[in-house]
């Protein structure tokens, strides 16, 4: 048997549609142009790659998007007054500061000063923290996180009593991932660099999240047969044979994986279109909470 193969691309392709057609409908109500604002700090090139896409993919959904540079030099209360000016500015809706931040930037002080109306990454300490509490709604849930909740949902996953099993813990998916499963009823294990037996655990897993930035990392035989498996990791692998003299994989030896799960996605096609199109989303309704705030 090989798995389901689930369809990230099409999946986000089709939320970044119905973005567009509310964006368009809005402006047809006189409703003011979604906005979004980006901040990158540095020449960190992935950040500026994952960034320019973020534009692109702002300007064909109608979303007005507005991208702001700082040196990797630039100082603590440079990059805050610049957050604060964007948190003052009715025509922007939603903050984005690309995440990592040079050395020497407080990372915690940056999102903290990011007003929560806005914070379409959904990293502010009070949504997160909203996030991890019962009874809570956060404003904004991280894209990459939510996306990964989007495929288990289009695959038909059940989660209510799953075991599932997240690699990884960062701020930016493994956590929140695993508070997302969790509230949808999920027993959640969170495997990491101190975990002791791995594969083990995995074994047990009817869901996998790999979110650890290590190629082709979890193999065939570590995958209970039938277990949806969502890939996270995109990391460049040296091939010479490839045009830029690199390829892309997941953290999952999918050649592997795909003869014994249930469902699987690939990498790149997975969930890299998807933190685009929740983007997009959480812009959305960035505009929307704020023509409710306008309406009183
Ligand atoms: N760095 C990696 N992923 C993300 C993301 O989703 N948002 C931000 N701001 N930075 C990131």
């Amino acid at each position: 048997m090989t798995a389901k193969i689930i369809d990230g691309k099409a999946i986000a392709e089709s939320i970044r549609e119905e973005v567009k057609q509310n964006v368009t409908e809005r402006l047809e109500q006189g409703l003011p142009v979604p906005g979004l604002a980006t901040v990158i700090i540095g020449d960190n090139p992935a950040s500026r790659v994952y960034v320019r896409m973020k534009h692109k993919a702002c300007q064909e959904a109608g979303i007005r998007s507005v991208g702001h540079e700082l040196p990797a030099t630039a100082t603590q209360d440079e990059v805050e007054s610049l957050v604060k000016q964007l948190n003052d500015d009715p025509g922007i809706h939603g903050i984005l500061v690309q995440l990592p931040l040079p050395a020497g930037l407080d990372e915690e002080r940056v999102l903290n000063t990011i007003s929560i109306q806005k914070d379409v990454d959904g990293f502010h300490p009070i949504n997160i923290g909203r996030l991890a509490q019962k009874g809570r709604e956060p404003l904004f849930v991280p894209a990459t996180p939510a996306g990964v909740m989007v495929l288990l949902e289009k695959n038909g996953t059940s989660l209510d009593g799953a075991k599932a099993v997240v690699l990884g813990r960062s701020n930016i998916v493994g956590m929140p991932v695993s508070l997302l499963l969790l509230r949808e009823n999920a027993t959640v294990t969170i495997c990491h660099s101190h975990t002791q037996d791995i594969p083990a655990t995995l074994r047990e897993a009817d869901v996998v999240v790999a979110a650890i930035g290590k190629p082709g990392y979890v193999r065939g035989d570590w995958i209970k047969p039938g277990a949806t498996v969502i890939d996270v990791g995109t990391n460049r692998v040296e091939d010479p044979a490839a045009k830029r003299g690199y390829r892309l994989v997941g953290d999952v030896n999918f050649d592997e994986v795909v003869k014994v799960a249930g469902a699987i996605t690939p990498s790149p096609g997975g969930v890299g279109p998807m933190t685009i199109a929740m983007l997009l989303r959480n812009t959305l309704r960035a505009a929307r909470l704020a023509d409710a705030r306008d309406i009183g």
